[in-house]
């Protein structure tokens, strides 16, 4: 780009960031790469002339792994035993994304050490296409496909040189840089072992042809973690759409906890554009640290589960392994062979150990009458042999509604073990006045039962993480005690005999 050019963009880009402090979060990364974009692309639509795309292999040592010390030079057999190659391990290219700095970022001597900790004889190869990816974003987008045939020819020389099986090679690509192991593995004359796709970039590539972006066409095995995938009308700064043979949303894709991007909002009105970054990265980045995790964590590794939406698995109802239902998040991802690639999810904390534990909680609220105006806040506090979580949200993603089963997510962060109890607290919540809540506060869990009662009868429950099912019954269900909170136990045999008696009402009125 000539300069002007570049003032140009950098002045657009000014703009957009000050415009987008007004706008809803939702439209964040719509605004940023959507609309006032598209003027850009007729400007930049001719490509750099040139050879701007120069990708370095640089192989880093456990010991160094901030440094670049030697690069491997495709056509140069001497350099692989300068660098001292070890052509019977495994082979990590790990390949940045767009860059403004023009730096590699702060994650990549964490993920290169990562990587050595899990495969201690591996070569982790940092991919430097730092200069072609510091160019404004529609630059380094078009660019991905010509580093992406510098990197499979670097593969194709590799494997001629030192016969090394391709199946050894994984690739990791982050943002942009996951597009372009999308190009290496379409472009090398064999097909490689392995992509990972962290976060792959949206603008540009979302909707796009399979040839024109990471696709489950180019390894043996692609699979991707999806972190920043809000947006709207398809535009988002992480890819929404799958494009491995395994795709997982954690958080849905989105929101991830502790990025607090509507904080971040806050910063950029408050500091200004440099602030953006920060909030964008967070998101974007935790794809990052949830591979590192899974390199350095392999014994708390995350499950992830396939469910049809990022809805219904917030409802608990994908927790099931069954048929390939399950997957491990991460490096330890089992190879799946399917012709269709598979959408999973999962929960996660806000660091590292990201793992979270997840169950299901089925529970039938019957009634003789139809209730329609309850809105009640309902927690659960559950106790495992292991230890207690407590006051746990049952986020209601629908209306009460009378004699249906309403199915819950829960998770915890730590390991409670199996479970043993656990105790149901109903609250109700705005919609209702004062002084019927006071009724109600007086006569909840009394055992009368006549027409208006809400019973809940028992509390079925899936443990994702071990798989476990387990029914819970009232533990005093004779007790007219009003207490709000009733405590749920294991269900004995008994139950069966006698439902009738072990059940709790929850008096409406
Ligand atoms: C780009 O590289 C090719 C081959 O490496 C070379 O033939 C060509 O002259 C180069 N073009 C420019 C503009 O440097
Ligand atoms: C090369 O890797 C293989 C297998 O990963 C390992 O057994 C061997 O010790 C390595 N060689 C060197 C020189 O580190
Ligand atoms: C709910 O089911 C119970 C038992 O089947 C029945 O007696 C009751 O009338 C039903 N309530 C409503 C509102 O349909
Ligand atoms: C409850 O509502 C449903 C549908 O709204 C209706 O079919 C049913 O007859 C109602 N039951 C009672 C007991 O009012």
């Amino acid at each position: 780009m000539r300069a002007w050019q570049v003032w140009f963009v950098h002045f657009l880009v000014l703009n957009g960031a000050v415009h987008c402090v007004t706008s809803l979060e939702e439209e964040f990364s719509d605004s940023i790469f959507g609309n006032f974009l598209e003027p850009l692309r007729d400007l930049l639509d001719h490509k750099d002339d040139g050879n701007a795309t120069v990708a370095k292999f640089s192989l880093r040592k456990p010991s160094h792994p901030d440094d670049d010390l030697c690069y491997i030079t495709p056509g140069d057999p001497g350099s692989l035993a300068a660098c001292t190659f070890n052509s019977t391990s495994k082979t990590f290219l790990v390949i940045h994304g767009w860059t403004l700095s023009g730096m590699f970022e702060s994650w990549m001597p964490t993920l290169v050490s990562a990587l050595y900790e899990r495969e201690r004889t591996a070569n982790v190869i940092v991919v430097d296409w730092l200069s072609s990816a510091q160019n404004h974003y529609v630059v380094a987008a078009q660019n991905t496909k010509a580093v992406g045939q510098e990197i499979a020819h670097f593969i194709d020389w590799i494997e001629e040189t030192t016969n090394m099986p391709l199946d050894n090679i994984h690739l990791i690509g982050y943002s942009l840089g996951a597009h372009v192991a999308g190009f290496a593995g379409s472009h090398a004359s064999n097909k490689i072992g392995r992509i990972t796709g962290l976060d792959p970039a949206g603008p540009d590539f979302e909707g796009e042809h399979a040839h024109r972006r990471l696709s489950p066409d180019d390894a043996h095995f692609v699979d991707v973690l999806h972190t920043f995938t809000r947006g709207s009308l398809g535009l988002s700064i992480g890819i929404q759409q799958p494009v491995g043979h395994v795709d997982i949303y954690p958080n849905g894709g989105s929101f991830q906890p502790g990025c607090n991007l509507r904080g971040a909002l806050e910063r950029i009105a408050n500091f200004g554009i440099f602030a953006i970054t920060d909030a964008v990265k967070c998101e974007h980045e935790r794809s990052v640290h949830l591979f590192i995790d899974s390199l350095l964590n392999e014994r708390q590794a995350s499950t992830a589960y396939r469910c049809a939406s990022s809805d219904a698995f917030d409802r608990g109802v994908c927790l099931s392994c069954r048929r390939g239902g399950c997957n491990a998040v991460g490096y330890g991802v089992s190879r799946v062979r399917r012709a269709r690639g598979v959408q999973m999810y999962t929960k996660t904390r806000a660091s590292m150990p990201f793992r979270v534990y997840h169950y299901q909680l089925k529970i039938h609220f019957s009634s003789k009458i139809n209730v329609s105006e309850m809105e009640p806040s309902l927690t659960v506090s559950l106790f495992g042999t292991k230890g207690e979580a407590d006051n746990l949200e049952l986020k209601l993603k629908e209306r009460l509604v009378t004699n249906k089963t309403h199915s819950f997510l829960l998770v915890t962060e730590k390991d409670i073990g199996d479970l043993l109890m656990l105790k149901f607290k109903w609250e109700e919540t705005n919609s209702w006045s004062a002084s019927s809540l006071l009724k109600m506060v007086s006569s909840w869990w009394s055992g009368d039962s006549d027409a208006a009662n809400m019973e809940v009868h028992k509390i079925r429950i899936r443990a994702g993480e071990t798989q476990q099912k387990m029914v819970f019954c009232v533990k005093h269900p004779d007790s007219n005690d009003l207490t709000q909170e009733v405590t749920f136990v294991k269900c004995k045999d008994a139950w069966r005999m006698n439902p009738k008696r072990k059940r709790v009402t929850l008096k409406q009125r």
